[in-house]
């Protein structure tokens, strides 16, 4: 599994940050994009939780 951070979407609420800053990272502008590593098996359930807690819908995951 792997999280992928919509450059377009994103409007640096920073919810996700805040759930697992193990799994993001943020820029100087509060922008967000994810660790380009695969999401640790312990981390999945967070990692679905903070794509339903993006208010702008702008985190995917890819699985596989
Ligand atoms: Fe951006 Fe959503 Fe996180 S708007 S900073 S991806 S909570």
């Amino acid at each position: 599994m792997k999280l992928h951070v919509d450059p377009e979407k994103c409007q640096g609420h920073n919810r996700c940050y805040s759930l697992a800053p193990d799994l993001f990272e943020v820029d100087d502008y509060g922008l967000s994009t994810a660790v380009d590593a695969e999401v640790p098996a312990d981390q999945a359930d967070l990692a679905r939780r903070v794509v339903a807690n993006c208010p702008e819908q702008a985190i995917t995951i890819t699985e596989g």
